[in-house]
């Protein structure tokens, strides 16, 4: 398993590209399934996690095809021999439950082994199915798997959210967008990503109205045609890089950022102290001067502060001016990186899903150890602001939602480098 070694750093200086985001990447993948003509994706991801992806499609008979060095995907499911995605591929990655939605509107049965619990939760899969069923389908749970089948179809229906579960939101437009008669989705996810699969499946001819709102109305079609679609810039990647010249000082140009994909989490960084401006090729972030200031945050769905983030905010957190109190709302068990952060002298106090973070003038660098994604990258950064050198261990965690950070953050002038265990 690799490891990331990090050295406490002088300010960063220069520009870094944004990928596409994953997690839209990941729901834009499987809508391939709901049409027999091919789907092309365009500024995609080189992430592992898009790679797993790819292979659980290909195990139901699809073809995906990655050109320019993988930042194109073209898909085709004209002829699927499978609707089984088994549990080794979906314990790895909890999106594979994504196919669900997409197999029974487009073949009328599904084989989805539920994901089990990750490290930072149980993730249940009750709204996913609560929609589904709505749509007509039948849904049983068995030895592990989610059997689901609609032999006469779907049709539409009022579904009405207890949560605004992004993933559960996208299996249900998804299959909706081919169910007979109109459907409304109501609390529906807001997130960035929703709206993207929504552009995705009108440009295959869906018809769709709302995303973006707590209230998605989609109306049946017979099928879908074939579409080339742009991946939304990834507003969790954004935002990770515009806090690097938080931790040590200097100023970045993330290029692709747009500010309506990181609304809250720039109130929040104006309110420490950093500085954010819209430039022609994306988004300037600079530090004020000297350290950050203390803020409290709470994770809240879109447009909310993102819980992706909450993890890269301890950090930094960590090393301001004050106390701050952090809630996690989304997630049960989503505190992991902060232990880890106590082991670079971060004093963090954990009860339940409130963590208080009482800011230290310097953290001390120290081997460190990834839980999962956000929180890998969390001790990256920490590890730009701390005195002496950090390793990360796993950083597998790390590729699956980080395209080449050590190239990214060394090409603005951080100490880093990437040690390839054999
Ligand atoms: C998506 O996960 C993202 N993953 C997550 O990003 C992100 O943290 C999350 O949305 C929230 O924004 C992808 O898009 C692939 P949810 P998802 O359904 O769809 C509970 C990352 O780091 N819930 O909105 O699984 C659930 O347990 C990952 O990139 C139910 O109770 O998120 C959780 O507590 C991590 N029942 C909360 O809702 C359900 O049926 C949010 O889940 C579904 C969810």
């Amino acid at each position: 398993m690799d490891s990331i070694i990090v050295r406490g750093n002088g300010p960063l200086k220069g520009q870094i590209p944004i990928a596409g985001a994953k997690n839209a990447c990941l729901t834009l993948m499987p809508a391939t399934l709901l049409s027999e003509e091919p789907l092309t994706l365009t500024n995609a991801p080189r992430l592992s996690d898009i790679k797993t992806m790819a292979a659980l499609l290909e195990s139901l008979g699809a073809e995906v095809t990655s050109l320019q060095d993988g930042k194109v995907l073209a898909m085709s499911s004209h002829d699927l021999t499978s609707s089984h995605a088994d549990y080794d591929i979906v314990r790895k990655m909890r999106a594979s439950n994504l196919v669900l939605g997409p197999l029974l509107a487009r073949t009328g049965h599904a084989e989805v082994s539920l994901p089990g619990g990750c490290a930072i939760g149980a993730r249940p899969m009750d709204l996913h199915i609560f929609g589904l069923e709505k749509l007509g389908a039948e849904i049983e749970l068995r030895e592990g798997y989610l059997h689901a089948k609609a032999p006469r179809g779907l049709k539409g229906a009022e579904i009405d959210l207890a949560f605004a579960s992004v993933g559960a939101t996208e299996n249900i437009l998804m299959a909706a967008t081919l169910a007979r008669g109109s459907t409304v989705i109501r609390n529906a996810a807001r997130e960035p990503e929703i709206v993207d699969l929504a552009t995705c499946l009108r440009a295959m001819g869906a018809q769709i109205e709302g995303d973006g709102t707590s209230e998605i109305v989609v109306q049946g079609v017979d099928r879908l045609h074939g579409a080339t679609h742009p991946v939304v810039a990834d507003r969790i990647e954004l935002g990770t890089y515009m806090l690097a010249p938080a931790f040590c000082g200097g100023e970045v140009e993330c290029l692709g950022g747009r500010l309506d994909l990181v609304g809250a989490f720039v109130e929040k960084l104006h309110d420490a102290g950093i500085d954010v401006e819209e430039t022609k090729a994306g988004l300037k972030v600079a530090r004020r001067n000297g350290r950050v200031k203390a803020v409290d945050i709470t994770t809240q769905p879109f447009p909310g502060f993102p819980t992706d983030l909450q993890a890269q905010m301890m950090a930094l957190l960590s090393t301001a001016e004050g106390t701050s109190v952090l809630e996690e709302k989304i997630f049960e068990n989503r505190f992991m990186h902060a232990p880890e952060l106590m082991r670079m002298g971060a004093e963090i106090e954990v009860h339940g899903g409130t963590a208080t973070v009482r800011g230290v003038d310097r953290l001390r660098g120290a081997p460190v150890m990834a839980t999962d994604l956000r929180a890998s990258v969390s001790l990256i950064l920490a590890g730009l602001a701390a005195e002496g050198e950090t390793v990360v261990s796993r950083v597998y965690h790390l590729d699956r939602g980080y395209e080449r950070v050590e190239e990214k953050l060394g090409n603005v002038g951080a100490h880093i480098e990437r040690v390839r265990e054999t």
